[in-house]
């Protein structure tokens, strides 16, 4: 897919951070855009910022609806208001996600829960109601995946993010193999710091899975999070980055240089464990 002018995109997780930059730079290249997320004011005001940039640069256009990823009736329904609203789909963006943590043998079930129902199922609740859809119609189309640097590399109380993560990147590869050939397009985004709102994640955290147990996060912990988001990644350029992994159809998208560096250190000492054994 080397032009976007005129196709229609469908991305989660649109009212803030990188959704909200892969909405802005869809919109700039033309294509019409549908923006789902589960916070209803940020959305009002994500729609209002882009249809300002549309006016201005007769861009694609733009619209929005309330959908919690974790409901596959909710995306479901999502998706036929998208059809009926702009046509064929052909940009898939599985971005929403949240992230929550703490030592393993802390992390409350609730926690659990909600973060396997935004990062895992809300992606598995994307590819279900699209693909068969994105078959149909038969026309160029591609899925963009939201991981993270964190679905490669483990660390220390990220557990539940990190295993949500890994999950969508083997989806994802999955995926790639079974539409290899297809004119369906796949890629995994894999970023690691990108200035958004996700060390706040808890603001969408439904009541019913805030548990009766307090969620134990060291507040020194806290706020160096919150400092190396601040630091992090414009949202933009990341939203650059994958416009260019749509076009040459990179399954995997990096952002950070420097994990290069980082995942070779993991796939060493992944293979060192056959050293040594008989050939
Ligand atoms: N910011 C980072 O450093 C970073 C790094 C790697 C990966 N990511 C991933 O990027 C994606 C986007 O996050 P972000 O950093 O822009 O954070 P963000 O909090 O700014 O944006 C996430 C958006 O997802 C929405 N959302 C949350 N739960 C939802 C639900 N159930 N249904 C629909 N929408 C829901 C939120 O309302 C919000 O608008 C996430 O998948 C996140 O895990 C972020």
């Amino acid at each position: 897919m080397q032009n976007f002018q005129g196709l229609t995109a469908f991305v989660t997780g649109a009212a803030s951070g990188i959704g909200l930059s892969l909405a802005r730079a869809l919109l700039a290249e033309g294509a019409n855009v549908m923006l789902a997320d589960i916070e209803t004011e940020a959305l009002k005001h994500a729609v209002a910022s882009l249809e300002a940039a549309d006016r201005a640069a007769a861009c694609g256009q733009v619209d929005s609806l309330i959908c919690d990823v974790a409901n596959a009736d909710a995306v479901g329904d999502a998706a036929q208001r998208t059809i009926a609203r702009f046509g064929n789909v052909h940009v898939l963006c599985n971005n929403a996600g949240v992230g929550t943590g703490g030592p393993l043998e802390e992390v409350t079930t609730e926690s659990w829960q909600w973060i396997i129902g935004v990062n895992l199922m809300g992606v598995v609740h994307g590819l279900q109601a699209f693909i068969p859809h994105m078959k149909k119609h038969g026309e160029e189309a591609h899925i963009v995946n939201t991981a993270s640097v964190a679905g490669m590399l483990c660390l220390p109380h990220m557990g539940p993010y990190c295993a949500t993560k890994f999950a969508v990147v083997a989806m994802t590869e999955t995926l790639a193999a079974e539409l290899a050939g297809s004119n369906i397009g796949v890629s995994v985004l894999c970023p690691m710091w990108v200035r958004t709102r996700i060390h706040e994640s808890d603001r969408n955290r439904p009541a019913s899975l805030r548990g009766t147990r307090p969620v134990n996060v060291d507040p020194a912990r806290r706020s160096e999070i919150a400092q190396v988001i601040a630091d992090g990644l414009d949202p933009d350029a990341v939203a650059a980055t994958v416009l260019s992994g749509i076009r040459s159809r990179r399954l995997h998208i990096f952002t950070h240089r420097e994990n290069e560096a980082i995942l070779s250190e993991r796939f060493d000492s992944i293979l060192a464990a056959f050293a040594g054994m008989p050939k």
